[in-house]
């Protein structure tokens, strides 16, 4: 039981989220397939930890419109199941308790418009994420991955129409350049439209990139991060220190394997040693590392953890009472800036 959750401001909205995010891209899985031979989502896994994750305050879930929960890339006949997923469990409890971020760009169908931030393509999927979660509002609409091939004025003004619709309450962006940010964020002021909240970026000990581009961003327009794949999709646990398990991560897609490295996994194994020193496990470190960063890079960091059994989301959440000092911290970022990425 984590000793009392805290919640925190998204960005420089009054929307008080807790400070942790539960994500929804790899859900719990089955060994059973489908038809196409993809597991299936373990429902009533889910259903667990949803039903901890509300008796310990957490109330931040974030989705998208392409997640499945047990395939990436998605194909077509995959894409709006994690939505669909997380709409069914939502039913056990009042709707009004959860803040449920979705977002928008990936491919749904393959038509010219079946994907993208164009007007006609934004419309369309929110009606779609609506009906998928079964709820008549988005708290939080990201656009997935920026878009070149349409204008951003196009993009912000669909967005803007949907928050004073009520169909969408805040906006956000997720994988923008910086340069991108800066720009929406200007266009939007410059426009009166609404603006973005958030950005959601990957973040975490082997990948710190976003501190040198988009921090200062986040920080000089007073957005929250909400900090993806903090534990490196999962490199950052001990659980391939031993060979990779069945329907991990490693397993299921053709990209985590490649960084399963000799000297890489040294990496690992030595971080995974000093969280033993300090009686805590890899997870813990992990994220108890990304919420000490936040003091220190003076903007609001929410990791948003994804958990494949309900011992993962257990282990994660008591990183919230673990605090880090600066030895460690000096000592933890030698280690992973010796972590190399695959060629
Ligand atoms: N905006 C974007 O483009 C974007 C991109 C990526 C993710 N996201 C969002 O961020 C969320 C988190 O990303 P992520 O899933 O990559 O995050 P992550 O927290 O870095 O990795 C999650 C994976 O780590 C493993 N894991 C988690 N806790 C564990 C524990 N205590 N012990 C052992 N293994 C553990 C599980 O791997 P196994 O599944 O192998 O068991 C789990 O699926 C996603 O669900 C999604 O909502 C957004």
């Amino acid at each position: 039981m984590v000793q009392e959750m805290e919640y925190v401001n998204l960005g420089p909205s009054g929307l008080k989220v807790s400070r942790l995010c539960l994500g929804t891209w790899f859900l719990p899985r089955l060994s059973e397939v489908d038809e196409y031979g993809v597991p299936k989502v373990d429902v009533d896994e889910f259903r667990r930890i949803m039903r901890r994750a509300v008796d310990e305050g957490l109330n931040f879930i974030d989705t998208a419109n392409r997640y499945h929960g047990a395939q990436s890339p998605v194909d077509l006949n995959h894409v709006g199941n994690a939505e669909r997923v997380l709409g069914k469990v939502l039913k056990d409890y009042d709707r009004e308790m959860f803040v449920i971020v979705t977002k928008v760009c990936g491919r749904m169908a393959p038509w010219p418009n079946g994907a993208g931030l164009s007007r006609k393509h934004i419309m369309w999927q929110i009606k779609q994420s609506l009906q998928r979660l079964q709820t008549d509002y988005v708290d939080v609409y990201l656009t997935h991955v920026p878009d070149p091939s349409t204008p951003k004025l196009e993009t912000l003004r669909a967005l803007n129409d949907l928050v004073t619709r009520g169909l969408v309450h805040y906006i956000g962006s997720s994988n923008e350049s910086p340069e991108g940010i800066v720009e929406s964020m200007e266009l939007a002021k410059l426009y009166n439209l609404h603006s973005y909240i958030t950005i959601q970026e990957r973040y975490n000990l082997l990948d710190r990139e976003i501190e040198k581009t988009k921090v200062p961003i986040a920080r000089h327009y007073g957005l929250a991060i909400m900090a993806y794949s903090p534990l490196a999709q999962g490199l950052l646990t001990p659980k391939y220190l031993k060979g990779v398990p069945e329907l991990s991560r490693a397993k299921l897609t053709s990209w985590l394997g490649k960084y399963l490295t000799k000297d890489n996994l040294q990496v690992i194994r030595e971080l995974n040693e000093i969280a033993k020193e300090l009686d805590v496990t890899l997870p813990q470190l992990a994220i108890a590392w990304i919420l000490h960063k936040e003091k220190e890079l003076g903007v609001t960091i929410i990791p948003v953890v994804g958990v494949s059994k309900y011992e993962h989301f257990e282990d994660n959440l008591a990183a919230l009472d673990v605090r880090l000092d600066e030895d460690t911290i000096e000592k933890i970022e030698a280690i992973a800036a010796k972590f190399r990425k695959p060629r």
